[in-house]
């Protein structure tokens, strides 16, 4: 294994964690000839084939699993030492790794800001990704915090509420039903309806409140981004829920309007999460405490002025 490097490591656990050449490229920004061309390379130092591929699918040999269980615990203790350098360094320099749901993009960003103005050395890693991505991020414990709207209920972690992050009826303005009152959740179950892709956690939380009152969704189209989604309602595709948050940045000339629906807004936080037990470098304590005691107030002073100053409200908005 002397010839093997650190980078076909890297390439080879996304390879295997993925069972797919193809995802594992898109992961890491990488072409799919050199994601296959670093594995060969690998095998080579290994002497012995990795993976083998039956049908459509590829499955670990038995020199893949074993490299793929030391590979886990190289990088295991590679992000213990790098903790430990990242608490030598104190706050003057280091990398915070994040992983939020798509709904969180909305607003941590905007929470960025202040905080890296404060530790101009810290560089941050943003991925945003859907409910069950981010989920599968804290499995492999890939970054140092988690948002999410909906805690995993059979992983062992730690979870702490910072922000509400209520879920809206979106329709375009010029809708027959812009104007109403107590709309019954029924009569929104007859109106086309734009879904969020499966794995969201977006469509999870509406599936849920329709299932609870025995009603179907007349779905239109499975859309895998809010933002999509809004251009689609304004394109009078239909209406959608999605989080009030997702209007953050919509002027005052937005040609979308939140419907008043019963059982609505759906009330929900977004959280703070990461695995129990993990040590947390000083880096992401500073800003766990950042998110936990000034998050709300950094978010609101710039959230939905847009959407007020048409004369909208929302509730608990
Ligand atoms: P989603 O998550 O991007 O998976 O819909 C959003 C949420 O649960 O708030």
């Amino acid at each position: 294994m002397k010839n093997a490097t650190l980078h076909q490591l890297k390439v080879f656990e996304a390879v295997a964690r993925h069972k797919s050449f193809t995802r594992a490229a898109e992961e890491l920004f990488l072409t799919q000839p050199t994601v296959s061309m670093q594995v060969k390379q690998l095998s080579k130092a290994v002497g012995l084939p990795l993976f083998e591929q039956v049908g459509k699918r590829l499955y670990l040999t038995e020199a893949g699993k074993e490299l793929y269980a030391t590979c886990r615990e190289v990088f295991e203790r590679l992000s213990q030492f790098e903790i430990s350098i990242a608490n030598l360094k104190g706050l003057k320099q280091g990398t915070l790794r994040l992983a939020v749901v798509t709904t969180a993009k909305y607003v941590i960003p905007r929470l960025l800001g202040p905080f890296c103005l404060r530790y101009p050395g810290i560089d941050v890693s943003l991925t945003v990704d859907n409910h069950e991505r981010i989920i599968d991020s804290l499995i492999d414990n890939r970054d140092d915090l988690y948002i999410l709207s909906q805690p995993p209920e059979d992983l062992d972690v730690a979870i702490h509420p910072f922000l509400e992050n209520p879920l809206v009826v979106l329709a375009s303005c010029n809708h027959p039903l812009a104007h109403e009152k107590n709309i019954a959740l029924k009569r929104i179950s007859e109106e086309p309806f734009i879904m969020r892709e499966p794995g969201s956690g977006t469509r999870k939380s509406v599936q849920k409140l329709f299932d609870e009152q025995g009603l179907t969704l007349n779905v239109k189209l499975d859309l895998g981004s809010n933002e999509a989604i809004k251009q689609a309602i304004a394109g009078g595709l239909g209406i959608s829920v999605l989080s009030l948050h997702t209007l953050a940045l919509e002027g005052t000339n937005s040609p979308l309007t939140i419907l008043d629906v019963e059982s609505f807004p759906i009330q929900r936080y977004w959280y703070v999460i990461y695995p129990a037990g993990k040590q947390l470098s000083i880096i992401t304590q500073a800003f766990f405490d950042y998110l936990l005691n000034e998050g709300k107030t950094v978010a609101e002073q710039t959230a939905f002025q847009g959407i007020f100053g048409q004369g909208r409200t929302v509730e608990n908005g």
